[in-house]
């Protein structure tokens, strides 16, 4: 299956978003959302910070069929990143590579994708983000991605931990509105106003720490959620999280997980279910 059809998606109520009822859910890993500039996103990718064994668990994931993949300039590992993807044999063209630029400032985001692409041993970024807002530098760093993307070195434009004051900082020097926020999103961190703004503004939500870093996979109540549902506690919250609408990036280092935490399709949480987990801070 073309990783970037459009028809692999469908409509899900959910009628605790304040803006709007219907959002779109991945339904397999090749499902894709369309990203403000024509772009098409895969929904669920593999999450690499700080990852023992990157090359392989890069090289494993790809194989098992994830099609993005989530990096940074200050992870240290867009190298092995590249080795991994070069493993794995497939066409560069049919993955999404995310990368976060650290440094803010106009020459040092320019010089900053120059280096990426070099560890990463590529022609192009599908998606660029500036890893944190940096008061002062936001709109000088994210101009300069403009540029990276007129001259095709990077095909969409995002941020990432951006909240409501620094994403309208961007709007009033009137420049393009970002495709993506990346933020930290799990039942135990639900932004509403920052999530209600983006969608108000067709930015897409790509949530990180999907397994809140590992810290609530003992959780009693998401135990006995995983138990009902036959599912381990590391798939109630990726589902949880794809069941939003939201893009999201599970990381492991190791392949029994990797393929564990892709396995989260074919099943659904009910309204209930879900309601409980919107609630359970
Ligand atoms: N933009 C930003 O500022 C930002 C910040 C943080 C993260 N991110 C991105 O988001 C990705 C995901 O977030 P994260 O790495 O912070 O945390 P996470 O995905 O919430 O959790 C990762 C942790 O969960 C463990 N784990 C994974 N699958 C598991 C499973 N099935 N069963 C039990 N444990 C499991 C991993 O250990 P093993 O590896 O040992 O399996 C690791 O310790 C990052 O890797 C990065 O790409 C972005």
């Amino acid at each position: 299956m073309n990783v970037y059809e459009l028809n692999s998606t469908e409509k899900y109520h959910k009628e605790t978003f304040s803006l709007e009822a219907m959002v779109t859910m991945a339904t397999s890993i090749d499902s894709v959302i369309n990203l403000n500039d024509g772009t098409a996103m895969p929904m669920f990718g593999l999450g690499t910070a700080w990852t023992d064994e990157c090359s392989q668990a890069v090289s494993y994931a790809i194989e098992q069929g994830y099609r993005m993949i989530d990096t940074a300039q200050r992870y240290g590992n867009e190298e092995d990143v590249g080795k991994g993807i070069a493993m794995s044999g497939i066409d560069r063209k049919n993955l999404f590579i995310v990368t976060k630029q650290w440094q803010n400032g106009h020459d040092a985001c320019i010089q900053g994708l120059q280096r990426s692409l070099v560890r990463l041993d590529m022609d192009y970024i599908d998606l660029f983000l500036i890893h944190g807002p940096r008061e002062g530098r936001n709109v000088a760093t994210y101009k300069a991605m403009f540029e990276l993307k007129k001259q095709g070195l990077v095909r969409s434009v995002g941020v990432s931990n951006f909240n409501i004051h620094h994403l309208e900082g961007l709007r009033n020097a009137g420049l393009p509105t970002p495709s993506v926020n990346q933020i930290e999103l799990h039942p135990w961190l639900q932004p509403r106003e920052i999530i209600d703004y983006c969608k108000k503004h067709n930015i897409t939500v790509m949530g990180y720490s999907p397994l809140v870093k590992s810290k609530m996979l003992k959780n009693q109540q998401i135990c006995d959620l995983a138990k009902t549902y036959n599912k381990t506690t590391a798939q109630i919250l990726i589902r949880w999280s794809v069941q939003h609408g939201y893009i999201t990036i599970p990381k492991s280092s190791k392949p029994n997980r990797i393929k564990e935490n892709m396995q989260v399709f074919d099943w659904t949480l009910t309204e209930d279910d879900m309601d409980f987990l919107v609630r359970i801070i």
